[in-house]
């Protein structure tokens, strides 16, 4: 089974992470797939988000880091995916993914949306409000790796 986990991953936080290592345990390759949107604003280049979680997920060798463009479902019909995962926060997010869930069935109605439950310890996690804490020189090391962390404050710091 193919997995796609797609998201701006800008940047990629504790809680991305332990999703990944989850479906890195449950599935035969995991493509986390890095939406190269050029309309989003972004902190992070495209370069820099997939390098960061290619660093964190080496240790994983079914995990795959790539970027893309977009509709997803066509991403994930050229990578024959079997599964889209996204993790569900809280309740919160629940309308909106289960709304992208019934497009994505209808346009590939081979594809599966499967949910993760984030755990308890990361419910309250977004890379928005991570930045904004960076932003003010808070300290973030309790919600990023320390390499995301560097490369957050470096952005903010040198302002
Ligand atoms: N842990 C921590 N944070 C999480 C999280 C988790 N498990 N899951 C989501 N988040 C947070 C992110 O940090 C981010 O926070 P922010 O908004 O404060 O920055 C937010 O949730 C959403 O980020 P993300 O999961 O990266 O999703 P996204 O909304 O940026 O991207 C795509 C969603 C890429 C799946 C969607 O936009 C897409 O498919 N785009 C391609 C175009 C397309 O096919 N469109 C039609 C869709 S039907």
């Amino acid at each position: 089974m193919i997995a796609i986990y797609p998201g701006s991953f800008d940047p990629i936080t504790y809680g991305h992470l332990d999703i990944i290592t989850r479906c890195s345990k449950k599935f035969d390759k995991v493509i986390v797939a890095v939406l190269n949107n050029q309309n989003k604003k972004v902190v992070f280049s495209i370069e820099d988000r997939v390098a960061m979680i290619k660093e964190l997920t080496s240790e994983y060798p079914n995990v795959q880091v790539d970027n893309f463009d977009g509709l997803l479902i066509d991403y994930a019909k050229k990578k024959e995916a079997d599964v889209i995962i996204r993790g569900l926060r809280a309740v919160s997010d629940y309308e909106y993914e289960m709304q992208m869930s019934l497009y994505n069935k209808q346009l590939y109605p081979e594809i599966e949306t499967m949910f993760l439950v984030s755990d308890t310890k990361y419910s309250y996690l977004s890379s928005s409000i991570v930045k904004e804490i960076a932003s003010y020189h808070g300290d973030i090391s309790s919600f990023v790796p320390p390499l995301v962390e560097v490369k957050i404050n470096s952005k903010y710091r040198c302002e």
